[in-house]
């Protein structure tokens, strides 16, 4: 049937308004003529882009959380924390550049390029920017270590690839470590340090314990603390809190709280706030790659300023000290080799800070 566009309207604009007079439900009050029939086709009109707008956010919305490797934590699935693993092989290769002692034989043996092959963002820049980064971070918590000098048991948690027990206990001078991870990423570690130390006199390492444990679970950490005798303890976690939820890193710090209230010692936490700015698409590229892959955001842990993050453990009951990355720049073997220039290292790490937490 042929229709006869109104005086004053397109074609475009007529077919529009009849079918929004047959999309749109009864009882609109839809005036066929004169003013009122243009009031409300722009009416009309406007409630039509705003529903292609919200269609448009929606599907864009769930896009975006898929590209993203999706945080769960408002999901009702549980979030399966084992998957975080191959990150502990990042930074294992991160590592292995730097003099850290057994961090290049660690990442040797267990092929660490090859497992984090695609989460490594291959770009010069980036990669100085990471080797600096991570090996600051290190050297941070071995310089914070060593103001408790009367502390000589140590819980790592999680452990990962990390050198620091193997080269703790290497001299038998007494130190007792327990390394925690999780089960899957606890088994290659201990095979690793028995391949490491088979060719040498020091296989035997009574020292330096492996006890599967998770920081969300009390009774696993009691555990592990009771192969330390009665000492005080400090616990040492190294990038894990940027991926915990809130509410993760709420029973992580009552977790340790308990412990250490039943224990006494310090609590040594680093990833508190984003090492990088948004603005910087690689580390966007490598965020992106570590969600996807692993299904969990490296940053969804990270509090929006140290201050912040002050606040946060103060409230669960501890005393907080904050030391800086940037104060173990002089100890930096990355740094040498490093195009970086001298003023970028130290605005890399000054903002990043490695907490001490004591019992309040
Ligand atoms: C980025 S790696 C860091 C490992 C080590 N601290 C280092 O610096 O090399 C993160 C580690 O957290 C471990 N992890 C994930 N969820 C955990 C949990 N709930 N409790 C203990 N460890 C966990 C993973 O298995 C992985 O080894």
């Amino acid at each position: 049937m042929k229709h006869n566009c109104k005086m004053g309207y397109t074609n475009s604009q007529c077919c529009l308004e009849r079918a929004l007079v047959l999309y749109l439900p009864c009882g609109l009050g839809y005036s066929p003529s004169g003013f009122q029939r243009k009031l409300h086709l722009s009416v009309l009109i406007e409630k039509c882009f705003s529903l292609i707008n919200r269609i448009y956010k929606w599907v864009s919305n769930s896009i975006r959380k898929k590209e993203m490797g999706f945080n769960k934590e408002n999901s009702n699935s549980p979030r399966i924390y084992e998957n975080i693993g191959p990150t502990a092989a990042l930074v294992s290769y991160y590592r292995s550049f730097s003099d850290i002692p057994f961090a290049r034989q660690v990442s040797d043996i267990i092929q660490a390029k090859e497992i984090a092959k695609n989460l490594i963002v291959n770009d010069d820049a980036h990669l100085a920017r990471m080797l600096v980064a991570f090996e600051a971070r290190f050297k941070s918590v071995d310089s914070v270590l060593k103001k408790y000098p009367h502390i000589n048991r140590f819980i790592e948690i999680p452990a990962g690839f990390s050198t620091r027990g193997m080269a703790m206990t290497a001299d038998n001078s007494g130190i007792k470590y327990v390394e925690c991870d999780l089960p899957a990423i606890l088994r290659e570690k201990q095979k690793l340090v028995v391949e490491l130390f088979s060719s040498t006199n020091k296989s035997e390492k009574p020292d330096l314990r492996f006890c599967p444990a998770s920081i969300l679970d009390f009774d696993q950490l009691r555990l592990a603390a009771s192969n330390l005798g009665e000492e005080p303890i400090a616990v040492i976690t190294e990038g894990l809190f940027s991926y915990l939820t809130p509410q993760e890193k709420a029973v992580a710090a009552k977790n340790i709280h308990a412990l250490l209230k039943e224990r006494k010692g310090v609590w040594i936490v680093t990833d508190l706030t984003r090492i990088f700015k948004p603005n910087d698409s690689k580390a966007t590229e490598l965020r992106e790659r570590i969600s996807t892959q692993t299904g969990f955001s490296p940053i969804t842990g990270c509090f929006a300023s140290v201050s912040e993050a002050k606040k946060f453990f103060e409230h669960f009951g501890f005393t907080v000290r904050d030391y800086r990355r940037s104060e173990v720049i002089a100890s930096l073997s990355t740094t040498k080799t490093s195009m970086l220039k001298e003023r970028e290292i130290e605005k890399l790490l000054e903002p990043q800070a490695t907490f001490a937490l004591e019992v309040r």
